[in-house]
């Protein structure tokens, strides 16, 4: 549904999208996940033709955001980093003046306005001038008038930035909503927001994509080895010998650094489950098990990998 091939934006001497590619399919709810200055706005900016790109294509819906973008606009709705509206008109009459402007029916015009006024819970203020509203009902209003023409495909740039607790779960429950209806791209660097809205994510950082996953794949991949937190009672026996004589296991280190805690990290090998044999183990030496549980990486800790930089081997100057 939104296919995008090598793009690449440069502003003067900054690369603020370098060679970004990625596939939405349709139906699907998109995270697009990074830092500051990340590049989301502006791939989203080129996605919705509002900005060219310097290199690459994009097609919406199936038509190409340059080449045909009349009809690659009709099909998308946008929600800019700054929803734009105009201060001296009240909410209903800019969402029908929205109405006009993208085409709907004079017919079905009162409906589908009141319809969006509803599914964006804007209702107490929809005799409110735009200019007057806080920033959580601008953002609100923003998302009422992306959704106005119900386009397939939904462009969402940060739409909880700004929005109390509750609105945020709103929100998101509103945005999981129209998923499956319609193909959505949101952007965020708030992980909550991928992990339970999202079924995929594109982490990005200073223009280039990073990873591309499942929120669940990208936490387990990421994590390289499995890892288990296992706690033994063991009287004071040499645990981390024992342990790494159990098939599977590759490595053992203490979890806790008090002496004589009982806590360790068992690493395994990759795709082995070695708790089975490792529970055996610590039973038949008439240990006291105390707890096994595997340690999963989280979404942040992924990001942060991901998205921190370290000092890699490969770029370093060659001596
Ligand atoms: N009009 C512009 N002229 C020059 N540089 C720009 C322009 N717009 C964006 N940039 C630069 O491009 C880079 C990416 O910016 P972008 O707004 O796409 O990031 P972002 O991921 O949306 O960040 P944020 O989370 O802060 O919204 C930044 O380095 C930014 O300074
Ligand atoms: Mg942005």
């Amino acid at each position: 549904m939104i296919e995008v091939q090598h793009l690449t934006k440069r502003y003067g001497r900054v690369t603020a999208v370098d060679d970004v590619s990625f596939r939405v399919e349709r139906g699907e709810i998109l995270g697009f996940l990074g830092p500051n200055g990340a590049g989301k706005t502006t791939t989203m900016r080129i996605l919705t033709g509002y900005i060219p790109a310097s290199e690459g294509r994009a097609t919406v819906a199936g038509y190409d955001v340059f080449d045909q973008p009349i009809e690659a606009k009709r099909r998308t709705g946008y929600l800019p980093e700054t929803p734009p509206l105009y201060p001296d008109m009240t909410v209903r009459e800019y969402l029908d003046f929205v109405a006009r402007i993208k085409g709907v029916a004079a017919a079905e015009r009162r409906t589908r306005v009141d319809a969006v006024i509803q599914r964006t819970h804007i209702d107490d203020m929809a005799t409110r001038h735009c200019g007057k509203l806080s920033k959580g009902y601008r953002q609100r209003v923003g998302l009422a008038q992306a959704i106005l023409h119900n386009p397939e495909v939904l462009i969402l740039d940060e739409p909880t930035a700004g929005l109390d607790p509750k609105q945020i779960i709103e929100t998101r429950d509103l945005i999981r909503g129209l998923g499956g209806d319609h193909t959505i791209v949101l952007s965020t660097h708030i992980l909550p927001e991928v992990s339970q809205t999202c079924q995929r994510v594109v982490i990005i950082n200073k223009g280039r994509v990073v990873a591309v996953d499942t929120p669940e794949n990208l936490t387990a991949r990421l994590q390289g080895a499995e890892t288990l937190y296992v706690e033994v009672d063991a009287g004071g026996a040499d645990v981390p010998t024992a342990l790494t004589a159990v098939p599977g296991v590759t490595r053992v280190a203490a979890a806790d650094t008090r002496p004589g805690s009982g806590a360790f990290e068992v690493e395994s090998e990759r795709g082995r489950d070695v708790r089975r044999e490792l529970a055996r183990d610590i039973v038949t030496r008439g240990w006291g098990l105390l707890e096994l549980r595997p340690m999963r990486m989280s979404l942040e800790e992924v990001f942060l990998q991901v998205t921190t930089e370290e000092p890699a081997a490969e770029e370093a100057p060659r001596a």
